[in-house]
């Protein structure tokens, strides 16, 4: 399977980006607790550096949560500061605060010895399309927030939302634009959709899902769908198809109905928590690339 995607909006993106990180102390990256790695874009390290750093691992209810503990770890162990929220639900929001301020410390600390005090710290949420970044900017600031900006002389044009005397967020995210140079990590923004499913061919990629849940999540689709086991990808869409009673306007099965079935639950959550990549294999594939 081949995508070749830019889409060109993103150099539009990309020079915003940069105009509205000179504005802020701290980055808050939303990435996808099911693809931390695959749904990040690494030039944000590039366009962020000497800024502080905040990972969260969005979505986590729709990962495996030992899974989220790991990934906790690896990114913290790389320096950045990192919690897992769900942004729908609202869980893990209410730490967010002391989280800010704790992954801003140093910025405090210098600040302090300057003789600089009660300044807020400044805030972007950034992420890939469609990883919840409205959703969360709308979980933590709730309705209380007030807006600020737009006054003469202090913040020109852009609107911040004061969360509390101590952290304001400006209330546009940063989008950034999904990378893959690689065909898995491609593969991998395509099952939670955040490539759009008009430029694949639906049952390629369901046959792809099938044949990784096969490998790592064996018998979660057996169970779903009351299905027997199979080899086969193809085949195993075929029987979902029958299974849900999907069927063509001949006499034969619509796989590609069943395919489509297949993406929308998983992307739904309806398989049960799963994530697609650890850090041990992303680690594996790291080693195996630079050898
Ligand atoms: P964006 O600004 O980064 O583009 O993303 P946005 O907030 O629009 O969120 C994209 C989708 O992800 C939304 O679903 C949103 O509800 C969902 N979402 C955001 N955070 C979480 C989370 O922590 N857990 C889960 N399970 N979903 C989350 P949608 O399908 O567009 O709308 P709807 O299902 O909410 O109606």
């Amino acid at each position: 399977m081949h995508f070749q995607w830019y889409p060109g909006h993103m150099t539009k993106a990309r020079r915003m980006m940069q105009e509205n990180i000179k504005l802020i102390d701290l980055i808050i990256e939303l990435v996808d607790a099911r693809i931390p790695l695959s749904s990040r874009n690494p030039d944000i390290d590039e366009l962020g550096k000497n800024k502080a750093r905040l990972i969260l691992l969005n979505k986590a209810d729709l990962a495996e949560d030992r899974r989220n503990d790991e990934w906790l770890e690896y990114f913290r162990e790389k320096g950045y500061s990192a919690v897992k929220v769900n942004s729908k639900k609202g869980g893990g929001i209410k730490s967010i605060q002391s989280v800010i301020q704790e992954a801003c410390r140093e910025k405090t600390e210098r600040d302090r010895k300057r003789g600089i005090l009660n300044r807020p710290v400044r805030a972007m949420v950034v992420g890939i399309p469609n990883v919840g970044k409205s959703t969360f900017i709308n979980a933590l600031a709730g309705k209380a927030c007030a807006k600020t900006g737009n006054k003469p002389g202090v913040t020109k044009g852009k609107q911040w939302i004061r969360l509390n005397k101590n952290v304001e967020l400006l209330d546009t995210p940063g989008i950034l634009w999904p990378k893959f140079e690689d065909q898995e990590v491609g593969l991998k923004l395509a099952f939670i959709g955040s490539i759009k499913d008009e430029i694949l061919q639906t049952e390629e990629l369901a046959s792809e899902l099938v044949r990784f849940l096969n490998g790592s999540y064996p018998g979660v689709l057996e169970e779903k769908y009351k299905i027997g086991t199979s080899e086969d990808p193809y085949e195993t869409l075929g029987e979902i198809a029958q299974s849900r009673h999907c069927l063509t306007k001949g006499s034969g099965y619509d796989t590609e109905k069943a395919a489509a079935i297949l993406l929308d639950d998983f992307r739904n959550g309806q398989l049960g928590r799963i994530t697609l990549e650890t850090p041990e294999k992303a680690q594996e594939q790291k080693e195996g690339k630079s050898r």
